[in-house]
């Protein structure tokens, strides 16, 4: 299939191109390298040995946009671009509805000049918000607590009812749970700027010396040994669930959103001593007061993806640790190294 990538030079849109590009689709990316480098290009394309267009345009420029579309001529769009901090989105709400929403409408223009009715949308679980009930299934409430939930939950509102609002419009809203890990080659990766915030590429950092050692953000919650718990999801199993989401939007009509998760959360304790393992050494922690607008448990019920997608996860915790670290041992400056 020919498929626009938006935001692919990204940390989940660089491992969704070289799944994309394995499976011999035909891929154009447009990415304004705002907060990615084009060197994860160049590895994707290293990588795969396959031709793969790129523009440097921001999503919000919807005569770009519309220019790139139309020239291409997309048989469907995966839209991962988008801003993703949490804490920052509260710092600068506007951007924030800015990109991700608006930068949504204008895809959407872009499309509809291109004749192009087919999109993939790279949701977050942080729609749900605080769980009414665990797992997580896709009938559960959508209550955001945070501005970029609440652009996540806006941006599927606007594709949902673009899609159902005319025949041949399907709009398959991907909701990822924990995404970690790193292609096994060690060659792409995540590669935040600045401190991390997550988890794990935090730790990544206390393991490569970047960093002196990990905050737990608390050990008082409701769970087995107190610290927070996730449905961590291995980024190229993730990279997958785009690949058979292709296939399901084909022929789908309206929108559907879809839980990305394993349905098995693991701690941070946990995580912390599956890392520490694969680099040999116990990595230095400290406990820290809880973080604001966390919550205890996050977990999917991910039965969805695997009726309508045919998919499941593959890979286990052993699989992200040791391809964090194959990663961020050989690049520990990211891909600014
Ligand atoms: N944590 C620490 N120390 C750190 C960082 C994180 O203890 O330095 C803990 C958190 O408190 C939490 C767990 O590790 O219990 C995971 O935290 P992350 O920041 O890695 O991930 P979140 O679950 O907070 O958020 C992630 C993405 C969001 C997404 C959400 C979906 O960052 O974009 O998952 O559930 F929306």
């Amino acid at each position: 299939m020919r498929v626009l990538v938006t935001g692919g030079a990204g940390f989940i849109g660089s491992h969704t191109l070289v799944e994309l590009l394995g499976q011999g689709h035909h891929c154009c990316v447009v990415d304004s390298f705002a907060t990615s480098s084009p060197e994860a290009l160049a590895r994707v394309r290293e990588l795969t040995n396959a031709p793969l267009d790129a523009h440097e345009a921001d999503i919000r420029d919807t005569a770009r946009l519309t220019g790139i579309a139309e020239e291409f001529r997309p048989e469907a769009v995966i839209h991962f671009a988008g801003l993703k901090a949490v804490g920052e989105s509260a710092e600068r709400p506007v951007d924030y509805y800015e990109v991700n929403v608006g930068g949504t409408l204008s895809l959407i223009r872009a499309m509809e000049a291109a004749g192009c009715g087919r999109v993939i949308f790279s949701s977050s679980a942080t729609v749900y918000g605080d769980p009414e009930y665990l797992p997580f299934d896709e009938a559960h409430p959508l209550k955001p607590i945070n501005v970029y939930g609440q652009t996540k939950a806006m941006a599927e509102r606007v594709l949902s009812d673009w899609a159902g609002a005319a025949p041949g419009r399907g709009a398959v809203l991907l909701r990822y749970f924990n995404p970690v890990g790193a292609h096994a080659s060690g060659r792409i990766g995540e590669d935040p700027a600045g401190i991390p915030s997550n988890l794990m590429p935090f730790l990544a950092q206390v393991a490569s010396g970047e960093r002196e050692r990990l905050s737990i953000f608390g050990d008082d919650y409701d769970t087995p040994d107190g610290t927070g718990v996730r449905d961590y999801i291995h980024v190229v199993d993730l990279a997958r669930a785009h690949v058979a989401a292709l296939g399901r939007v084909a022929a789908l009509e309206g929108a559907e959103p879809i839980n990305v998760g394993t349905g098995r959360g693991y701690s941070v304790k946990e995580m912390h001593a599956a890392f520490s393992k694969v680099v040999g050494r116990e990595l230095p922690y400290e406990i820290a007061p809880r973080r604001a607008g966390d919550i205890a448990t996050s977990v999917a019920d991910p039965s969805r993806a695997r009726e309508r997608l045919g998919w499941e996860a593959a890979h286990g915790i052993e699989d992200m640790a040791k391809s964090i670290w194959a990663w961020q041992s050989a690049n520990p400056r990211g891909y600014r190294g």
